[in-house]
Order: structure tokens, then C-alpha cells, then sequence
């Protein structure tokens, strides 16, 4: 576990299992039309069983899903997390059609939603690391950069953000960045 404070707020990065977070709200690594999938969105949805899918319909239907870069929020159902923030990163095309804007995009999303529903605490996955395949250094600089700025312009906005990544490899990266300076 590494852990740093950024004006008042406590950026953690761990090994684990997004679904076992005991945090206020932990994000989905979604797809735009909110259908659920593998990866983390799977573990979210057999963890949270059939509310979160049925708010996530209702969410498509009225609004059409979420735009990659955006965010939508639902209960978390059976998680110990109250809130699942469903964001949608880029699927990596090669870094030249807008993908790293679009995933600080997802970062920001998630966090200023987080930010207007008063929430706390909130876990992120690696988002977009896996079955969208962007690069993990790359994604890990994006990321961490993001929160970072975010932390720094809204001081004390959380106790604590945590990223949760799902192998001892992503973690050690997410670390390497983090001790660089991002
Ligand atoms: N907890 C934490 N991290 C996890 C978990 C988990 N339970 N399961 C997978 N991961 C990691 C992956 O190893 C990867 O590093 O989360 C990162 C994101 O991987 P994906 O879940 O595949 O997400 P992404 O690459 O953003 O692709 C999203 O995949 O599952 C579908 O419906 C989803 O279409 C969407 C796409």
C-alpha cells in the first residue's frame, strides 16, 4: 500500500478487489450503453446484484447510456459501497484520436459527481487498462495526474480516494509513477 496526502485528502493506492472496497463509492470501468460486461463491470454487477442493472436501464432509457469521458451514478445494492459512479474510458486506438483526454475526462467526470453528491470516499479501478487496452503506464500518469489536480483545486474535498488495481504488476506501476512525480 502507498499512501500520500494531497491538500487534505489521503490518495492510496492498493492491490485488491474493487468490489470489497469499504468506501462511499467505488467507479465502474463501464461501456457507454451501461450493459454490464467482464472485468470490473462483471465483478460490480454480480457483487451488486440486479439494482444496479435496473437503474442502469433506466439511465439508458432516458438518456441514452453515458458518453465515454462522462459519469452516471447508481446504489451500489448489495456492495458495502453506498454508490457505483459508472464511468466509460477510451478504448485505446494508438494515442492519436483523443484518448488521453478522454480518459483524464473520466477521471474528472467521476470526481466532480463525487464531489456534487457530498460523497467522501471513492475508489477508482486502472479504468480503461483492460479490455480497451490502453497502455497501463500511460493510463497510470493520466490518472494519477487528474486526481491530483482535482485534490489540489478542492482542498479537504475527500478523506480519501484510493485507486484499486487487480495485480502486484498494475500496482507496482501505479507506485512507480506516483514516486516519479506525475
Ligand atoms: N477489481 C479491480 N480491478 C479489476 C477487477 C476488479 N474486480 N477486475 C478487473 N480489474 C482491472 C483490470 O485488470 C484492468 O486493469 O481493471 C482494469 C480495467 O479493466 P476492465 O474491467 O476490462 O475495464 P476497461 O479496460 O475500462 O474496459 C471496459 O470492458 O467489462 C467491459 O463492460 C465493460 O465494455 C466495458 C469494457
Amino acid at each position: 500500500m502507498t499512501e500520500v496526502n494531497i491538500a487534505g485528502t489521503l490518495l492510496k493506492l492498493l492491490q485488491g478487489d474493487i468490489v470489497e472496497q469499504e468506501v462511499e463509492a467505488i467507479v465502474n470501468a463501464a461501456n457507454t450503453g451501461l450493459w454490464g460486461g467482464s472485468g470490473v463491470d462483471g465483478a460490480i454487477h454480480r457483487a451488486g446484484g440486479p439494482a444496479i442493472a435496473a437503474e442502469c436501464r433506466r439511465i439508458r432509457e432516458e438518456q441514452g447510456g453515458c458518453p465515454v469521458g462522462q459519469a452516471v451514478i447508481t446504489s451500489g445494492g448489495f456492495l458495502k459501497a453506498r454508490y457505483v459512479i459508472h464511468t466509460v474510458g477510451p478504448i485505446w486506438h494508438g494515442g492519436r484520436k483523443g484518448e488521453d483526454e478522454l480518459l483524464a475526462s473520466a477521471y474528472r467526470s467521476s470526481l466532480q459527481l463525487a464531489k456534487e453528491r457530498g460523497i467522501k470516499s471513492l475508489a477508482f479501478p486502472s479504468i480503461s487498462t483492460g479490455a480497451y487496452r490502453f497502455p497501463v503506464g500511460r493510463a497510470a500518469r493520466i490518472a494519477l495526474a487528474t486526481v491530483k489536480d482535482f485534490l489540489a483545486a478542492n482542498p479537504g474535498i475527500f478523506t480519501e480516494v484510493r485507486f484499486v488495481l487487480f495485480s502486484q504488476e498494475i500496482l507496482n506501476t501505479y507506485t512507480r509513477v506516483l514516486e516519479e512525480g506525475f
